[in-house]
């Protein structure tokens, strides 16, 4: 990948699953980069272990992001690329019927408001650093009805117009901001794995039986590989994808190919 060497790069919810591959590979690229997730400790280790550094933050936090974003300048000038990847599935059995506000508003609170937190927060940094690129990880479920997974399939469509809005405006105020979203399809982290033992309890199929029929459904005939998704986010955060920006990467093994 061209021009990610020395850049300097956050991570959000680096610590685990998509995050952690994002950042190693990002890394790889010879970018400079910062983690950040609410597991301190696990957080804390994943960074000593790839030559990332480490911040603790709740992305739904609003008064944290300036602090992140001014430590990150202050250690290493300047912020280059942001990706937004920290987020939650929630119960894997909630549904229009049974799904409690405070469930949903939780779920928005974190995939949600925290890009839009985020996205706010690194516009002036990446203005001050002549320019930069966000990378919004969306999710192909925000495309698709998701009636056990109700605020998660509706969150991640408001990520992907969100990205779009954010990359308009930075284009039409010229500021040299990219924003684009990836779309992950079915990628085995913990969070897909717990949503599965949710599945299961509902319905009365074993672990076994879903990540099956998960995988029948998917053409390429295995799951998205969270360094699949890391591909796509250092292509877009790269000078390689210099003239894309409010562009939508679906990595899905094509579950969702028109
Ligand atoms: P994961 O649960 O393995 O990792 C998410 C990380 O985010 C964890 O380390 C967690 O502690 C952190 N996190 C959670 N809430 C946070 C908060 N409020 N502030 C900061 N950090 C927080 O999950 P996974 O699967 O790696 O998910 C990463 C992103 O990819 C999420 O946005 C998810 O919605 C998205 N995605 C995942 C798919 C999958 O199949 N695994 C499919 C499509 C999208």
């Amino acid at each position: 990948m061209q021009g990610l060497n020395s850049k300097v790069a956050l991570v959000t919810g680096g610590a685990s699953g998509i995050g952690k591959a994002i950042a190693t590979r990002l890394a790889a690229e010879g970018a400079k980069v910062f983690i950040t997730d609410t597991q301190s400790e696990l957080g804390r280790a994943v960074a000593a272990e790839g030559g990332l550094h480490f911040l603790e933050q709740d992305v739904s936090d609003e008064k944290r992001w300036p602090q992140i974003v001014g430590q990150v300048e202050q250690s290493s000038g300047q912020l280059n690329i942001l990706v937004n990847n920290a987020g939650i599935l929630g119960r894997g059995d909630s549904n229009p019927e049974n799904t409690e506000l405070s469930e949903w508003r939780k779920i928005f609170s974190i995939n949600v408001e925290g890009v839009f937190l985020g996205c706010r927060a690194a516009i002036p940094a990446m203005r001050r650093a002549g320019g930069g690129a966000i990378v919004n990880i969306a999710s192909i479920t925000g495309q698709m009805p998701t009636s056990n997974i109700v605020a998660y399939g509706a969150g991640k469509a408001a990520v992907r117009q969100l990205t779009q809005s954010v990359a308009d405006y930075c284009a039409r105020q010229k500021l040299n901001i990219r924003c684009n979203s990836v779309h992950p399809g079915f990628v085995r982290t913990p969070a897909l794995e717990r949503g599965y033992v949710d599945i299961a309890k509902a319905t009365g199929k074993t672990v076994e039986e879903i990540l099956e029929a998960g995988k029948a459904r998917i053409p390429l005939g295995d799951y998205t590989l969270a360094e699949d998704i890391a591909s796509a986010v250092a292509y877009l955060a790269s000078e390689d994808a210099r003239h894309v920006t409010g562009a939508k990467l679906i990595v899905d093994g094509g579950i969702l190919m028109d």
